[in-house]
Protein backbone atom coordinates (compact mmCIF):
# COMPACT_ATOMS: atom_id res chain seq x y z
CA UNK A 1 0.00 0.00 0.00
CA UNK A 2 1.51 3.48 -1.10
CA UNK A 3 0.60 5.54 2.18
CA UNK A 4 0.84 9.26 0.87
CA UNK A 5 2.55 11.66 2.93
CA UNK A 6 -1.11 13.13 4.52
CA UNK A 7 -1.94 16.49 5.60
CA UNK A 8 -1.97 16.09 9.47
CA UNK A 9 -6.38 17.64 9.05
CA UNK A 10 -7.27 14.64 6.74
CA UNK A 11 -5.78 11.80 9.71
CA UNK A 12 -7.30 14.05 12.36
CA UNK A 13 -10.47 13.82 10.57
CA UNK A 14 -10.42 10.49 9.73
CA UNK A 15 -9.83 9.31 12.99
CA UNK A 16 -12.49 11.16 14.54
CA UNK A 17 -15.28 9.69 12.22
CA UNK A 18 -14.04 6.10 12.42
CA UNK A 19 -15.12 6.46 16.11
CA UNK A 20 -18.34 6.97 15.18
CA UNK A 21 -18.60 3.83 12.70
CA UNK A 22 -19.35 0.45 13.68
CA UNK A 23 -19.39 -0.63 17.54
CA UNK A 24 -23.30 -0.83 17.21
CA UNK A 25 -25.42 -2.87 19.58
CA UNK A 26 -26.35 -6.34 19.77
CA UNK A 27 -30.54 -6.25 20.19
CA UNK A 28 -31.72 -9.46 21.88
CA UNK A 29 -34.56 -10.97 19.84
CA UNK A 30 -37.08 -12.25 22.51
CA UNK A 31 -40.64 -12.80 21.67
CA UNK A 32 -40.72 -14.43 18.49
CA UNK A 33 -39.72 -17.94 18.96
CA UNK A 34 -40.35 -20.51 22.03
CA UNK A 35 -37.37 -22.49 22.14
CA UNK A 36 -35.36 -21.07 24.80
CA UNK A 37 -32.03 -22.92 24.12
CA UNK A 38 -31.88 -21.35 20.92
CA UNK A 39 -30.62 -17.45 21.68
CA UNK A 40 -31.40 -15.06 18.80
CA UNK A 41 -29.37 -11.65 18.34
CA UNK A 42 -29.05 -9.03 15.99
CA UNK A 43 -26.99 -5.87 15.33
CA UNK A 44 -28.77 -2.70 14.92
CA UNK A 45 -26.76 -0.86 12.00
CA UNK A 46 -28.52 1.87 11.79
CA UNK A 47 -26.93 3.33 15.12
CA UNK A 48 -23.73 4.99 13.27
CA UNK A 49 -22.68 7.32 11.10
CA UNK A 50 -24.72 7.50 7.52
CA UNK A 51 -27.54 5.52 9.54
CA UNK A 52 -27.03 1.58 7.77
CA UNK A 53 -24.58 -1.25 7.64
CA UNK A 54 -23.22 0.62 4.74
CA UNK A 55 -21.32 2.94 6.85
CA UNK A 56 -18.30 0.40 7.57
CA UNK A 57 -17.49 -0.60 3.53
CA UNK A 58 -18.16 3.33 2.70
CA UNK A 59 -15.65 4.26 5.36
CA UNK A 60 -12.83 1.81 4.49
CA UNK A 61 -12.99 2.65 1.03
CA UNK A 62 -13.01 6.37 1.75
CA UNK A 63 -10.17 5.53 4.08
CA UNK A 64 -8.33 3.53 2.19
CA UNK A 65 -8.54 5.63 -1.26
CA UNK A 66 -7.39 8.66 0.69
CA UNK A 67 -4.20 6.70 2.59
CA UNK A 68 -3.47 5.13 -1.70
CA UNK A 69 -3.42 8.78 -2.74
CA UNK A 70 -6.48 8.14 -5.11
CA UNK A 71 -9.01 9.97 -3.32
CA UNK A 72 -8.21 13.56 -2.91
CA UNK A 73 -10.14 16.83 -2.41
CA UNK A 74 -9.34 17.72 -6.03
CA UNK A 75 -12.01 14.59 -7.28
CA UNK A 76 -15.48 13.41 -6.78
CA UNK A 77 -16.26 10.27 -5.23
CA UNK A 78 -17.89 8.27 -7.62
CA UNK A 79 -19.94 5.38 -7.42
CA UNK A 80 -23.48 3.32 -8.01
CA UNK A 81 -25.79 2.49 -5.10
CA UNK A 82 -29.48 1.51 -4.38
CA UNK A 83 -29.20 4.12 -1.85
CA UNK A 84 -27.43 2.94 1.34
CA UNK A 85 -23.74 2.82 0.54
CA UNK A 86 -24.34 6.36 -1.48
CA UNK A 87 -26.09 7.94 1.84
CA UNK A 88 -23.12 6.39 3.93
CA UNK A 89 -20.43 7.91 1.15
CA UNK A 90 -22.35 11.29 1.28
CA UNK A 91 -22.59 11.50 5.05
CA UNK A 92 -18.92 10.81 5.76
CA UNK A 93 -17.90 13.07 2.57
CA UNK A 94 -19.65 15.96 4.28
CA UNK A 95 -17.74 15.53 7.30
CA UNK A 96 -14.42 14.89 5.01
CA UNK A 97 -14.75 17.83 2.79
CA UNK A 98 -15.25 15.34 0.13
CA UNK A 99 -17.59 15.63 -3.20
CA UNK A 100 -19.81 12.62 -3.82
CA UNK A 101 -21.71 11.78 -6.72
CA UNK A 102 -24.23 8.78 -6.95
CA UNK A 103 -25.16 7.28 -9.60
CA UNK A 104 -29.01 6.12 -8.58
CA UNK A 105 -31.99 4.06 -10.16
CA UNK A 106 -35.06 6.84 -10.44
CA UNK A 107 -37.16 4.63 -8.25
CA UNK A 108 -34.99 4.87 -4.95
CA UNK A 109 -37.25 6.06 -2.38
CA UNK A 110 -38.20 9.62 -1.97
CA UNK A 111 -36.28 9.50 1.20
CA UNK A 112 -33.19 8.29 -0.14
CA UNK A 113 -32.80 10.88 -2.68
CA UNK A 114 -33.78 13.87 -0.43
CA UNK A 115 -30.99 12.44 2.14
CA UNK A 116 -28.49 12.43 -0.34
CA UNK A 117 -29.42 15.62 -1.31
CA UNK A 118 -29.27 17.56 2.21
CA UNK A 119 -25.60 16.15 2.42
CA UNK A 120 -24.66 17.92 -0.51
CA UNK A 121 -23.97 14.77 -3.43
CA UNK A 122 -24.69 14.81 -6.75
CA UNK A 123 -27.54 12.45 -7.76
CA UNK A 124 -27.44 10.98 -11.57
CA UNK A 125 -30.39 9.26 -12.04
CA UNK A 126 -30.44 5.89 -13.96
CA UNK A 127 -33.57 3.97 -15.16
CA UNK A 128 -35.62 2.30 -12.86
CA UNK A 129 -35.72 -0.94 -15.29
CA UNK A 130 -32.07 -1.65 -15.55
CA UNK A 131 -31.08 -1.24 -11.00
CA UNK A 132 -27.96 -0.85 -10.32
CA UNK A 133 -26.41 -2.70 -12.73
CA UNK A 134 -27.35 -0.23 -15.06
CA UNK A 135 -26.10 2.19 -12.34
CA UNK A 136 -22.97 0.48 -12.33
CA UNK A 137 -22.51 0.61 -15.90
CA UNK A 138 -23.27 4.38 -16.49
CA UNK A 139 -20.80 4.91 -12.98
CA UNK A 140 -18.38 3.03 -15.45
CA UNK A 141 -18.90 5.05 -18.44
CA UNK A 142 -18.49 8.75 -16.29
CA UNK A 143 -15.58 7.41 -15.22
CA UNK A 144 -14.28 6.22 -18.25
CA UNK A 145 -14.69 9.51 -19.81
CA UNK A 146 -13.67 12.05 -17.39
CA UNK A 147 -10.72 9.77 -15.01
CA UNK A 148 -8.79 12.70 -13.86
CA UNK A 149 -12.48 14.11 -12.01
CA UNK A 150 -13.32 11.20 -10.46
CA UNK A 151 -12.13 8.26 -8.11
CA UNK A 152 -14.50 5.30 -9.09
CA UNK A 153 -15.23 3.50 -5.87
CA UNK A 154 -16.75 0.43 -7.59
CA UNK A 155 -18.39 -1.27 -4.09
CA UNK A 156 -19.01 -4.41 -5.72
CA UNK A 157 -15.85 -5.38 -6.67
CA UNK A 158 -13.57 -3.46 -3.77
CA UNK A 159 -11.96 -5.63 -1.34
CA UNK A 160 -12.51 -2.52 1.26
CA UNK A 161 -15.97 -3.81 1.09
CA UNK A 162 -15.57 -7.17 2.38
CA UNK A 163 -12.96 -6.42 4.61
CA UNK A 164 -14.76 -3.78 6.56
CA UNK A 165 -17.05 -6.42 7.65
CA UNK A 166 -14.09 -8.87 8.53
CA UNK A 167 -12.39 -6.37 10.46
CA UNK A 168 -15.08 -5.20 12.19
CA UNK A 169 -18.63 -6.59 12.16
CA UNK A 170 -17.25 -10.11 13.10
CA UNK A 171 -15.51 -9.31 15.46
CA UNK A 172 -17.71 -6.85 17.09
CA UNK A 173 -19.90 -9.94 16.92
CA UNK A 174 -17.59 -12.45 18.24
CA UNK A 175 -16.92 -10.27 21.45
CA UNK A 176 -20.53 -9.33 21.95
CA UNK A 177 -21.85 -13.04 22.07
CA UNK A 178 -18.13 -13.92 24.39
CA UNK A 179 -17.92 -16.23 21.58
CA UNK A 180 -21.22 -18.08 21.52
CA UNK A 181 -22.32 -17.88 18.32
CA UNK A 182 -23.39 -21.06 16.59
CA UNK A 183 -24.71 -19.48 13.16
CA UNK A 184 -24.21 -16.40 11.13
CA UNK A 185 -27.42 -15.27 8.88
CA UNK A 186 -27.48 -12.78 6.33
CA UNK A 187 -28.90 -11.43 3.04
CA UNK A 188 -26.67 -10.72 -0.47
CA UNK A 189 -26.35 -7.71 -2.23
CA UNK A 190 -23.03 -6.39 -2.43
CA UNK A 191 -22.44 -9.41 -0.92
CA UNK A 192 -19.29 -7.35 1.38
CA UNK A 193 -21.61 -8.28 4.36
CA UNK A 194 -22.10 -12.03 4.34
CA UNK A 195 -18.83 -13.05 2.50
CA UNK A 196 -16.54 -10.65 5.53
CA UNK A 197 -18.24 -11.54 8.17
CA UNK A 198 -18.31 -15.12 7.28
CA UNK A 199 -15.07 -15.53 6.49
CA UNK A 200 -13.59 -14.00 9.48
CA UNK A 201 -16.12 -15.89 11.73
CA UNK A 202 -15.03 -19.17 10.11
CA UNK A 203 -11.45 -18.42 11.39
CA UNK A 204 -12.14 -17.79 14.79
CA UNK A 205 -14.26 -20.78 14.76
CA UNK A 206 -15.06 -23.38 11.81
CA UNK A 207 -17.53 -24.93 13.01
CA UNK A 208 -19.68 -21.63 12.66
CA UNK A 209 -22.87 -22.42 10.31
CA UNK A 210 -23.55 -19.82 7.62
CA UNK A 211 -26.46 -19.02 6.05
CA UNK A 212 -26.80 -16.93 2.85
CA UNK A 213 -29.88 -15.31 1.92
CA UNK A 214 -31.44 -13.89 -1.12
CA UNK A 215 -35.10 -12.74 -2.64
CA UNK A 216 -37.00 -15.54 -4.07
CA UNK A 217 -37.84 -13.77 -7.31
CA UNK A 218 -35.94 -11.34 -9.58
CA UNK A 219 -38.87 -8.67 -9.02
CA UNK A 220 -38.66 -7.79 -5.22
CA UNK A 221 -38.99 -5.48 -2.94
CA UNK A 222 -36.20 -6.20 -0.77
CA UNK A 223 -34.08 -3.17 -0.88
CA UNK A 224 -30.41 -3.66 -0.80
CA UNK A 225 -30.68 -7.14 -1.66
CA UNK A 226 -29.85 -8.47 -5.27
CA UNK A 227 -31.15 -12.02 -6.78
CA UNK A 228 -27.79 -13.31 -8.49
CA UNK A 229 -29.51 -15.72 -10.82
CA UNK A 230 -30.41 -12.71 -12.63
CA UNK A 231 -28.42 -10.09 -12.07
CA UNK A 232 -24.71 -8.82 -12.32
CA UNK A 233 -22.50 -11.26 -9.78
CA UNK A 234 -20.23 -8.93 -7.50
CA UNK A 235 -16.95 -9.54 -7.89
CA UNK A 236 -16.01 -9.62 -4.39
CA UNK A 237 -19.01 -12.08 -3.52
CA UNK A 238 -17.57 -15.73 -2.45
CA UNK A 239 -20.06 -18.39 -3.06
CA UNK A 240 -18.28 -21.08 -0.96
CA UNK A 241 -18.22 -20.25 2.12
CA UNK A 242 -22.55 -20.62 2.70
CA UNK A 243 -23.11 -24.18 4.37
CA UNK A 244 -27.02 -23.07 3.15
CA UNK A 245 -28.86 -20.74 0.82
CA UNK A 246 -32.65 -20.21 1.21
CA UNK A 247 -35.05 -17.68 -0.42
CA UNK A 248 -37.22 -15.04 1.02
CA UNK A 249 -40.55 -13.42 -0.30
CA UNK A 250 -40.46 -10.17 0.22
CA UNK A 251 -44.62 -10.97 1.53
CA UNK A 252 -42.97 -12.77 4.65
CA UNK A 253 -40.64 -10.12 5.35
CA UNK A 254 -43.36 -7.49 5.17
CA UNK A 255 -45.27 -10.15 8.06
CA UNK A 256 -41.88 -9.76 9.71
CA UNK A 257 -41.70 -6.16 10.22
CA UNK A 258 -45.15 -6.07 11.58
CA UNK A 259 -44.38 -8.74 13.95
CA UNK A 260 -41.38 -7.40 14.98
CA UNK A 261 -42.86 -3.91 15.59
CA UNK A 262 -45.54 -5.30 17.53
CA UNK A 263 -43.53 -7.81 19.61
CA UNK A 264 -39.88 -5.86 19.70
CA UNK A 265 -40.55 -2.56 19.84
CA UNK A 266 -37.89 -2.33 16.49
CA UNK A 267 -39.37 -0.63 12.99
CA UNK A 268 -37.50 -2.29 10.61
CA UNK A 269 -36.84 -1.76 6.68
CA UNK A 270 -37.45 -4.92 4.40
CA UNK A 271 -34.33 -6.57 4.29
CA UNK A 272 -33.48 -6.32 8.17
CA UNK A 273 -37.24 -7.97 8.64
CA UNK A 274 -35.99 -10.51 5.34
CA UNK A 275 -32.84 -11.36 7.95
CA UNK A 276 -34.72 -11.80 10.49
CA UNK A 277 -37.16 -14.38 8.53
CA UNK A 278 -34.16 -16.05 7.45
CA UNK A 279 -32.83 -16.73 11.17
CA UNK A 280 -36.36 -17.88 12.38
CA UNK A 281 -36.22 -20.59 9.63
CA UNK A 282 -32.32 -21.54 10.99
CA UNK A 283 -33.57 -21.08 14.54
CA UNK A 284 -36.53 -23.99 13.79
CA UNK A 285 -33.65 -26.26 12.29
CA UNK A 286 -32.01 -26.72 15.52
CA UNK A 287 -32.33 -27.72 19.11
CA UNK A 288 -30.08 -25.15 20.78
CA UNK A 289 -27.95 -22.54 19.46
CA UNK A 290 -26.76 -18.83 19.26
CA UNK A 291 -28.37 -17.51 15.88
CA UNK A 292 -26.89 -13.74 14.84
CA UNK A 293 -27.54 -11.70 12.06
CA UNK A 294 -27.40 -7.70 10.83
CA UNK A 295 -30.09 -5.24 10.80
CA UNK A 296 -29.04 -3.19 8.26
CA UNK A 297 -31.21 -0.50 8.54
CA UNK A 298 -34.34 0.47 9.98
CA UNK A 299 -37.95 2.34 8.47
CA UNK A 300 -37.01 5.48 8.45
CA UNK A 301 -36.27 5.25 4.87
CA UNK A 302 -39.59 3.57 3.59
CA UNK A 303 -42.49 5.72 3.94
CA UNK A 304 -44.33 3.92 1.54
CA UNK A 305 -43.84 0.55 2.73
CA UNK A 306 -45.00 1.76 6.31
CA UNK A 307 -48.27 3.55 4.80
CA UNK A 308 -49.52 0.37 3.11
CA UNK A 309 -48.25 -2.39 6.37
CA UNK A 310 -50.00 -0.11 8.82
C1 LIG B 1 -30.88 -2.07 3.27
C2 LIG B 1 -29.79 -3.01 2.82
N1 LIG B 1 -29.86 -4.28 3.20
C3 LIG B 1 -28.93 -5.18 2.82
C4 LIG B 1 -27.85 -4.82 2.03
C5 LIG B 1 -26.87 -5.88 1.60
O1 LIG B 1 -25.62 -5.76 2.20
P1 LIG B 1 -24.31 -6.14 1.36
O2 LIG B 1 -24.17 -5.13 0.29
O3 LIG B 1 -23.21 -6.05 2.36
O4 LIG B 1 -24.51 -7.50 0.80
C6 LIG B 1 -27.75 -3.50 1.62
C7 LIG B 1 -26.68 -3.08 0.73
O5 LIG B 1 -26.70 -2.02 0.13
C8 LIG B 1 -28.73 -2.56 2.03
O6 LIG B 1 -28.67 -1.27 1.66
Amino acid sequence: MIVQELDVNWIEKLDNISHFIGNTPLFPIKNLHTNQKVKIFAKLEWQQLGGSVKSRPAFNIIKNAILEGYLTSEKSLLDASSGNTGIAYAAIGAALGIKVTICLPENASEERKTILKAYGAEIIYTSKYGSTDEAQEIAEDMYSKHPEKYYYARQYQNDSNWKAHYLTTAEEIWKQTRGEITHFVAGLGTTGTFTGTGRRLLELNPDIHLTSLQPDAALHGLEGWKHLETAIVPTIYDSTIAHQKLEIDTFQAYDTIREVASKEGLLLSPSAAANLAGVLKVASQIDEGTVVTVFPDNAEKYGEVLKNLF
